[in-house]
Formats: C-alpha cells, structure tokens, sequence
C-alpha cells in the first residue's frame, strides 16, 4: 500500500458489561445430592454455581424453585477428623491441618455454625469452636525452643483470635501450637483456668474448587447452626442462600464459563495520501488494523466498516 497512513481511534461501546456475561448459568430441575449435583454440571457444564457479586445474581435470568449451588462446608473435611480439605482445621503456626492426630474437642464438638472464620478457645482444658472476629478473650502464645520443645505464655489481655494471633506472631511465634496432651495439659496449666484461644483454626464455607467467597448473600440468621448436618448451600428463588444437608435432594443451578463476543464502534480518521475509495486499499487497511489490534490485545479482532470510506475532508483536519 502506498503512502503512509495515520490513523486516529476513538473506541466507543460498551464493556461494561463483559465479565457478568462471561458466566452463564443453567437450571437443572432434577433432584440431586449436592456431590451428584456437581457431578452433574461437571459432565455437563463447568461446575456448580459460584456468584462472586450481586451483578452474578442478576446472570440468573430463568425461574427456579430453591437450588443447590456450589457453596459448601465439606463436612468430611472438619466434623470428625483433622482432615486436609480446604475447610479443614488448620494450626496458625504453619497455616495447614495438624501434623499429629492429637484433639481435645469438648464432647458435641466441632459444630458448623457460622459464616464466617472460626476458632478454636480452650475452655477447662477442652476445644471448643467461636467467632474469629467477634468475642474477646485472654490468649496463650508460644515460643518454639527447638523442633519438639515450645514454651507457652498465657496473656491476660483480652483480644479477638485474629488479634491475638497478631500479637503473638510479633512477640512470640504463633498462638499455641498443641500437638499431644502433655502440650495441652501444659497450656491448661498457663491459662489458669480462663478461656483462652489457641492457635486453631479453619475457613468455613468456600466454592466447590475451594476458593473462600468474596460476596455472600445469606437470608437472616443464615448460615443456621439449628442443624450441625447443613453444610451445602441452597439458593431460593428470592436470591437468598440457606445452608442444607448435603444428603438432600434438589435441583441445583449450573454454571458455564462462556466466550462473549462483544462489539465496540470505531471511529476512524484517516490521514492518507492513497485512494480510500478503492476497496483494495481499504480492505488492507482493515487487515492491517486487525491485526495489529489483535497483537495489542491478545484477542482475536475482525474489523469490518459500518460505512465505506468517502473523500469528504473536513474542516480543520489536514
Ligand atoms: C529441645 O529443648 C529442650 C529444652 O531446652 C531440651 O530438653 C531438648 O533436649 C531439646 N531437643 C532437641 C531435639 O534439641
Ligand atoms: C477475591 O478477593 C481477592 C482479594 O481481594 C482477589 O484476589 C480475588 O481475585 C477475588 N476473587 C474473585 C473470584 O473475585
């Protein structure tokens, strides 16, 4: 092509609304446990339903009765064992399940019950879960002498289990780590017989590929705690989400990860001493522009003109 061409965009459109179009999400009116349910939209879909805004919630476009969707608190993974789940009881000090299978749960414990981090308090020398965010207790940190010794140190400022964990990770090593029961007779013995947290902890409730939710969107007093056994979410057609036994039978919602394709308007200038009018030269233009985009972008750009090139010059343009 001859001459040089200069070439001004101005790129109008919208995209806006790319990312929530991005996922797509499909009703299956056919009731299943929630682990067939993701069996299901695995085979078929992608997975089960993750919302990850109130934008999410607005993809759903169809009517449906309450459905699974892919939240849960994989029971296997805390209720009777230290499992190595992503909902799994972990130690503050190296942030993974125990590396021994010492417990001291207080009888009925651990229980599912809230929505958000969980800890562990030492009441009268036994484990029992709370709120990592909402009471305030006296604490006990430790200090690792060496690969099997740790000294423990009770303290009597009264701190949230996050904030207590902040402390002791700055003046000692980490909240107590208690790996078998002379440990935990020990730490019993520094508490002087006050609840104290220790350095257990786990996440409750992520998606099913285990990542932790940005958004929620729980009916009042949800996730519920009435019943240890709910551990997988429902969706209700109000957009609201309860927590279910995941034995249950229900339809469920999948989701599918789409590729959109999306159109942006381009005004162009064109600065050019070669014929605009021939559709040669203008077809390479757009060849040439294509690709370039396509180079900028990492994505596939096909360039077509709304309206064929004119000679018209306008004011105030060389
Ligand atoms: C760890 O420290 C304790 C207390 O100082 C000591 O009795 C023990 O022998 C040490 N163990 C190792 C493996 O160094
Ligand atoms: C959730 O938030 C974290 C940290 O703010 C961010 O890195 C991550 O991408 C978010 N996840 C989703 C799915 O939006």
């Amino acid at each position: 092509m001859a001459g040089c061409v200069k070439v001004i965009l101005l790129l109008l459109g919208c995209c806006c609304c790319l990312e929530s179009h991005l996922k797509k999400y499909y009703y299956i009116d056919l009731p299943l446990s929630w682990i067939n349910a993701r069996e299901y939209c695995r085979t078929h879909y992608r997975d089960l339903a993750t919302f990850e805004s109130s934008d999410d919630m607005n993809g759903l476009q169809f009517q449906f009765e309450d459905s699974w969707i892919g939240l849960w608190d994989d029971p296997n993974s805390w209720r009777n064992q230290l499992g190595s789940g992503p909902n799994s009881w972990r130690w503050s000090s190296f942030e993974e399940p125990a590396k021994t299978s010492y417990m001291n749960w207080k009888s009925l414990e651990p229980r599912s019950s809230y929505d958000k981090k969980l800890s562990v308090l030492m009441v009268d020398g036994q484990w029992d879960e709370d709120s990592a965010y909402g009471p305030l207790f006296p604490f006990v940190c430790y200090t690792a002498v060496n690969e099997t010794a740790k000294v423990y140190t009770y303290i009597s400022n009264a701190e949230t289990w996050t904030g207590a964990q902040k402390y002791c990770r700055h003046y000692h090593t980490d909240l107590a780590l208690i790996e078998n029961y002379a440990e935990n007779a020990e730490v019993y013995l520094e508490a002087q017989s006050s609840k104290v947290w220790i350095g257990l902890y786990r996440v409750p409730w992520t998606w099913s590929d285990g990542s932790a939710p940005n958004f929620t969107n729980w009916g009042a007093l949800e996730p519920g705690g009435t019943d240890d056994k709910d551990s997988c979410a429902v969706l209700s057609p109000t957009g609201k989400w309860f927590d279910l036994a995941c034995e249950d039978s229900m339809p469920f919602i999948c989701q599918d990860i789409i590729q959109v394709d999306y159109k942006s308007r381009v005004k162009m200038q064109i600065q050019t001493d070669a014929d605009m009018t021939d559709p040669a030269v203008n077809t390479e233009i757009l060849q040439q522009l294509s690709s370039r985009l396509t180079q900028l972008g990492q994505i596939d750009v096909k360039l077509h003109w709304t309206s064929p090139p004119s000679k018209k010059k306008r004011p105030g343009i060389k």
